[in-house]
């Protein structure tokens, strides 16, 4: 779980030291996606040689490092390629030599950055030590771009001088897990590939001049390429291709033509089309230009808003102010086309602004980030609720004898906390999965069923594992995401964006909020024909309009909260979180966010569970949260409580505003109460696990935790 990085540039004069600004801005931006160790490959003093200068520890680890070459700012060439990469270790410890990227030897001919896992690559390295090959490192990733010298080298000794993508497909085959890359290589200068299968990676484009084409068409394979894997028989390969031979492509002219070429090009592999040429200009001269290669959409959002999303096994490869997609493999069906889309993502919506960490900007966004997740698709004057990707998909759902929600983490909470509400309105019996445990145990999915699948960033591996294991046996997948053009929600048949904007704090705040209010719209849009639910429809969506407001009321609530964290919650060991039924929910997520982000160890426990066994740790020194506000499971609730208070235990209560019950209680007791505004039952958990995050935020900084780096932990968890 890596981010990774790559700039080219084509007749846009720059020099090596703004390149080298460029690709270390590029990697701060994507900290967040793992921050143990950094790196950066760009050309070096000699003609076609590549530098590599990479630290253990975050970006500025690696400023200092750089700071030391002496890198001079003169003018370079009109076209020039650099990678970097920041990395949350996977394969080795992270130390200097694990640190991407990694290279295939002390020339640096092929210098690799990779984000994901290659499975295979014991296998692998078997094989290159055995061919004389030294390893440096532990990674899985030196494996890749030794693999690539090997390959290349021996079909330079049979006489075969490989296209720089024509090697890469060789290399891909070769490849059993996950990967998004990108390859520079002294034998192809200035020219980058960029490839992934199970990893994010788009591509920016920038232009100062309007350019002709909004989208690139994708090369096939030829057929008569070979496919034979060189750990099988290295004879084998013999791949010749005539670099940028025009006579293999059909037409140059894909604008008058392409309609009709797409359906002879998807069927008949031995025919390629393409566009392959220049991003021309609109005056048709090749246009200078620049590309961003990245793991994610913040990174590129400074330097331009049109980008191309590559798809699995595509592999881009840029020269010469050009942009070609090929196939890494054959297949029918898959589409002929990369379109460059227009980002709607302000670059100052994922600054932190006036806020000193990014965890604590999204926690105060909430206001906001939930009206947006309503916006357009709730009228509040007629009960009615409109999600457009859904729209088409409703009459198969309502039909469905199951919905299974799948997740993992705090997208897994968002899911328990709407279920019971799921159910109360679509009738339909709703289970939920963590995604590891449903893959772990090969859970039985038929094709009626309805899969919905939760996640923040669209990317964690096991919620996409299982979201491939369910499109296999035929089910109805649903995307419920916030990540637009993040892999999940484009390989789910419908869905729901929804719309909280970018997360870049790792523990989620503002998603869980927006996930769970697009879950009840979810619901309320399912059951918007069946006239029994439209009293309880009614009172759940004037519920919602409130919601924003009564967030911004809970926000309020924080100087008290601090206050509990630096004195009754402060050198705690350990914290207990009890709730019940609707916040079953917000206990585990408060216990969550107080684990990942105060390192305090904390448990979620279902207030009805507290006598089978948790009560045994309740004394006078334990501190514990209790959810208490009003819903059909009060009564019991208190009754749970004052067995905690009968063991001497003082609770922090969490209650309705003015709740004479719990004020009452707190009268000459040293018990607590935290006021939250009341709302719909199944609304409560909305504005509950408010207080939670803060305290989690309040405790971590306390400590002095990095709170938008908490140790070990990184926002996209793209390995299993
Ligand atoms: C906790 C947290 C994680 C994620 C989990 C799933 O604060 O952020 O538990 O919720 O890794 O991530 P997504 O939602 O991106 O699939």
């Amino acid at each position: 779980m890596c981010g990774i990085f790559g700039y080219c540039n084509y007749l846009v004069e720059k020099s090596r030291g703004e390149i080298i600004d460029t690709l270390v801005e590029g990697l701060e931006r994507l900290e967040y996606r793992g921050y143990d160790s950094t790196g950066i490959a760009i050309d070096g003093d000699e003609p076609d040689s590549t530098v590599i200068i990479k630290q253990i520890g975050k970006v500025e680890a690696l400023k200092k490092e750089i700071s030391k070459y002496d890198l001079d700012r003169k003018v370079t060439f009109v076209s020039h390629v650099g990678i970097a990469h920041t990395r949350w270790a996977t394969h080795g410890q992270p130390k200097q030599a694990n640190c991407h990227p990694q290279t295939s030897d002390k020339n640096n001919e092929f210098v690799i950055v990779h984000n994901g896992i290659i499975t295979n690559f014991r296998e692998l390295k078997t094989l290159l030590i055995n061919k004389g090959y030294k390893f440096e490192s532990e990674t899985d990733t030196e494996c890749i771009a030794k693999l690539y010298k090997h390959i290349y080298d021996t079909n330079i000794q049979n006489g075969h001088d490989l296209d720089f993508h024509e090697l890469t497909k060789l290399v891909l085959l070769e490849l059993e897990g996950s990967y998004g890359l990108l390859c520079r290589s002294s034998h192809y200068p200035n020219e980058v590939i960029a490839t992934r299968k199970g990893s994010p990676l788009l591509i920016g484009v920038k232009s100062e001049k309007k350019l002709k084409v909004d989208f690139v068409d994708v090369e096939f394979p030829d057929d008569d390429k070979p496919e034979t894997p060189i750990l099988q028989d290295e004879n084998k390969i013999s791949v010749s291709s005539n670099k940028k031979n025009p006579s293999a492509f059909i037409t140059n002219d894909h604008h008058t033509n392409r309609d009709n070429l797409l359906p002879i090009a998807a069927n008949e592999f031995n025919l390629r089309h393409s566009q392959s040429r220049a991003f021309l200009s609109e005056d048709g001269f090749p246009a200078p230009i620049e590309f961003f290669l990245s793991s994610d959409a913040s990174s590129v959002i400074k330097h331009t808003k049109k980008v191309l999303f590559l798809e699995d096994d595509d592999i881009a490869h840029i020269y010469d102010g050009e942009l070609h997609i090929h196939r890494s493999r054959r297949e029918v069906g898959a589409s002929m086309t990369r379109s460059i889309q227009t980002l709607e993502m302000e670059l100052a919506q994922i600054m932190k602004g006036p806020y000193k960490h990014f965890m604590q900007k999204e926690i105060y966004e909430q206001p906001e980030s939930t009206l947006n997740t309503m916006r357009g698709r709730i009228d509040f004057d007629s009960n009615n609720v409109l999600l457009g990707g859904l729209t088409a998909w409703l009459p198969a759902i309502r039909r469905a004898r199951r919905l299974i929600m799948i997740a993992c983490g705090t997208s897994y909470h968002s899911c328990l906390a709407t279920r019971a509400i799921f159910e109360e309105l679509s009738e339909i019996p709703v289970s939920i999965e963590l995604a590891s445990d449903f893959l772990d145990r090969k859970s039985p999915v038929f094709r009626d069923d309805i899969c919905v699948f939760v996640s923040q960033s669209g990317e964690t591996a096991d919620t996409m594992l299982a979201l491939n294991y369910c499109l296999e046996r035929g089910a109805l997948t649903v995307g419920i995401v916030n990540t637009v053009g993040s892999s999940l929600s484009r390989a789910t048949h419908c869905g729901v964006h929804i719309n909280a904007g970018p997360e870049i704090g790792v523990a989620s705040t503002k998603a869980y909020t927006s996930q769970y209010i697009a879950l009840v719209m979810f619901a309320l849009s399912l059951s918007d024909d069946r006239v029994s639910k439209q009293k309880r429809r009614g009172e759940i969506i004037q519920g919602l309009k409130l919601i924003p407001g009564q967030i911004k009321a809970v926000l309020n609530l924080e100087p008290r909260i601090k206050e509990l964290c630096d004195h009754q919650l402060k050198n705690q060991r350990s914290l207990l979180l009890l709730g019940r039924g609707y916040q079953f929910a917000s206990a585990l997520e408060g216990a969550l966010k107080i684990k990942e982000i105060s390192y305090m160890h904390s448990e979620g426990v279902l207030a009805g569970e507290l006598k089978h066994g948790v009560l045994a740790l309740v004394d006078e020194n334990l501190p514990i949260i209790a959810f208490g506000t009003r819903d059909s499971l009060f009564p019991k609730v208190v009754s749970s409580i004052e067995q905690v208070t009968a063991r001497k235990g003082h609770p922090i209560i969490i209650c309705n505003e003015g709740d004479e019950v719990w004020t009452k209680k707190a009268e000459g007791s040293d018990l607590i109460t935290l006021e939250v505004p009341q709302t719909v039952d199944c609304l409560q958990g909305l504005l509950n696990i408010i207080p939670l995050q803060l305290m989690s935020y309040w405790l971590a900084v306390n400590k002095g935790i990095d709170v938008d780096f908490p140790r070990n932990l990184a926002k996209s968890v793209t390995v299993e």
